[in-house]
């Protein structure tokens, strides 16, 4: 084997680095000397200019302090019974499932599309029992699921559905924008995300007296939040109307989000096009590839994900990770499947093996830098580290 050379003295390529620019850092200045830190004016217009986005109503969006949160705050505002059963996903962040847990419910795995790597609505039906209540589908990677299949299943059982779409801020299906099918859509603005905020999220309800509970419950159970008391309407009383949480958005974390959703189609073209050079530097490796979208859809471009059987590529996953990170090219894996991880394993008796195609690829699949901040000398880096790494020549 080639490999890389043994001391790569070349600065290390960060996987998800977000691109920030002169604007984020001016309001973040602004916002610092405001005097106002915490939830306030600058996270209202974020709300604001993320309903644009989306076409939506502002008051069916609500900011809060990441995605976990907000996946957990829809949960307790649909209102579903303890102990309820909500189908998601085995390839997914442990986030998604946590949620379901903490919100007192009881997730149920149904397996992945090998081709789309996003949730079978087949899978879906197949585990519907009485006990179920909704259905969180991931839209895998900025892949939409297949919105029209899932959308006829819920309403065939009146089951709530809840997108994660923290991968898919940009995504759309059949026209129709992620996040906006379901009775709840949630966001993340995490670090490596299409859109950062350093921590943050997004919860867009199609319901305004649910999306209005999320909010109060994202805030404690307050009635105000603490720009509508101390802001500059003077003070007002609030009430403290259930028991809430402390998931709420800070203005200095909206300051970087307001600039990065005006750069947000600018940055999806620039990883719209390195996905493409991706798909065709590697066509003549023995990887497997992300299957191409449907042309009907809207990728969100979040990942680009190749898959390493070792039988075809002779190496294995993770010694491959290995080497190209002594290329000094930071790669991530997206992800294990859940039945993997020894708690689930432990709490509900999951096993990887009930899950075949979600356990294969999480076993095989490892993402690549791709990221609006990636210049074309990243890019040629990347491509040159992924052959050396399979130990073949040229680009
Ligand atoms: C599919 C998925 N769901 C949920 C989350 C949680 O997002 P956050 O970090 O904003 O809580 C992530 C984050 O990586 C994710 O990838």
């Amino acid at each position: 084997m080639t490999g890389p050379p043994r001391s790569d003295t070349r600065p290390f390529l960060v996987f998800g680095a977000p691109d920030i620019q002169e604007d984020e850092v001016q309001e973040v200045i602004a916002c610092l000397r405001s005097g106002w830190l915490g939830t306030g004016p600058r996270v209202a217009r974020l709300e604001r200019d993320f309903a644009v986005y989306k076409g939506c109503l502002p008051s069916q969006a609500a900011a809060v302090s990441s995605c976990t949160a907000a996946l957990h705050v829809s949960m307790v505002a649909a209102g579903l019974d303890r102990g309820a059963e909500v189908i998601t996903t085995p390839l997914t962040f442990c986030a998604t499932v946590n949620a379901i847990i903490h919100a007192g419910l009881t997730p149920v795995l149904a397996d992945i599309d090998p081709a789309t790597q996003c949730i079978s609505p087949e899978a879906i039906e197949a585990a519907i029992t009485p006990r179920t209540q909704a259905i969180l589908p991931v839209h895998f990677a900025g892949r939409p699921c297949e919105m029209d299949k899932i959308m006829a299943i819920a309403s065939k059982h009146r089951l709530v559905v809840i997108e994660d779409c923290a991968h898919a801020i940009e995504t759309e299906y059949r026209g129709q924008k992620a996040g906006t099918f379901g009775d709840f859509g949630c966001f993340s603005f995490y670090v490596t995300k299409n859109m950062v905020t350093g921590e943050g999220g997004m919860i867009l309800g199609r319901n305004e007296a649910r999306i209005a509970r999320a909010r109060v419950l994202a805030l404690h159970g307050m009635s105000k939040d603490a720009w509508h008391r101390f802001g500059d309407k003077g003070y007002k009383h609030y009430e403290v109307v259930e028991c809430g949480f402390k998931y709420n958005m800070m203005d200095l974390q909206a300051a970087i989000g307001i600039h990065q959703l005006a750069r947000l189609e600018q940055n999806w073209l620039r990883r719209h096009a390195v996905w493409g050079v991706y798909q065709q530097a590697f066509a003549d490796l023995p990887i497997g590839l992300p299957t191409e979208p449907d042309l009907d859809t809207r990728h969100g471009y979040h990942l680009y994900t190749i898959m390493i059987d070792s039988n075809r590529c002779g190496i294995a996953r993770d010694e491959f990770l290995e080497q190209m990170n002594a290329q000094r090219v930071g790669t991530g894996v997206h992800y294990l499947s859940v039945p993997e991880h020894p708690w689930y394993q432990q709490r509900f008796a999951w096993r990887p093996e009930a899950w075949p195609n979600a356990m294969k690829l999480g076993r095989e699949t490892v993402s690549l830098p791709l990221s609006g901040a990636l210049g074309e000398v990243d890019v040629a880096r990347v491509l040159s580290a992924v052959r050396t790494s399979l130990s073949i020549q040229g680009a």
